[in-house]
C-alpha cells in the first residue's frame, strides 16, 4: 500500500451520554467515519490520496466530534455527517474547512463554544452473530 498523503484520525472515544466532557461517539463519530470511507471509496482517493483511520481521544471532547488531519495537525470540531463530502473536496482540493477548524479557545472546556447534542452511538451488529444491520 502506498503512503498516503494525509490520514484523517476519527476519534471515535465513547462515554456515556452525559458525562461531563462529553465524547465523540456520542456525537455521531463512528457515523462520520464511516461516511468519510465510503466517500473516500467512491472518489477513488483512498489509495493514494487519504485514509480515513479511527482513533482514541484528542482531548477535545466537548467540541467533538472531533478529526485530526495529518500530516498537518488541523483539528476539526463540530463535524457532522452532513460536513463529510465538503472534507473530501477540501481533501482533493489540497485545502481545509476552515469554519471546522478548532481555534484556540476549543482546545479548553471552560473556553470551548457549546457542543453538539449527544445520543446513544449506534452498534455495529457482532460478526457472526446473525444480526441484521
Ligand atoms: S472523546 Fe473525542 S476528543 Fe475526546
Amino acid at each position: 500500500m502506498a503512503k498516503r498523503k494525509r490520514y484523517l484520525f476519527v476519534c471515535v472515544n465513547e462515554r456515556p451520554v452525559g458525562s461531563p466532557k462529553g465524547s465523540c461517539a456520542t456525537r455521531g463519530a463512528v457515523e462520520i467515519h464511516a461516511a468519510l470511507k465510503a466517500e473516500i471509496a467512491m472518489r477513488k482517493l483512498a489509495v493514494t490520496e487519504v485514509r480515513a483511520c479511527t482513533s482514541s481521544c484528542h482531548d477535545v471532547c466537548w467540541a467533538g466530534p472531533s478529526i485530526l488531519v495529518s500530516p498537518d495537525n488541523v483539528v476539526y470540531g463540530r463535524v457532522t455527517l452532513d460536513d463529510v463530502p465538503e472534507i473530501v473536496d477540501a481533501l482533493a482540493e489540497g485545502r481545509f474547512v476552515e469554519r471546522l477548524v478548532l481555534p484556540p479557545e476549543d482546545f479548553e472546556q471552560s473556553t470551548a463554544r457549546p457542543g453538539l447534542p449527544e445520543h446513544a452511538p449506534a452498534k455495529a451488529p457482532a460478526a457472526g452473530s446473525g444480526a441484521k444491520p
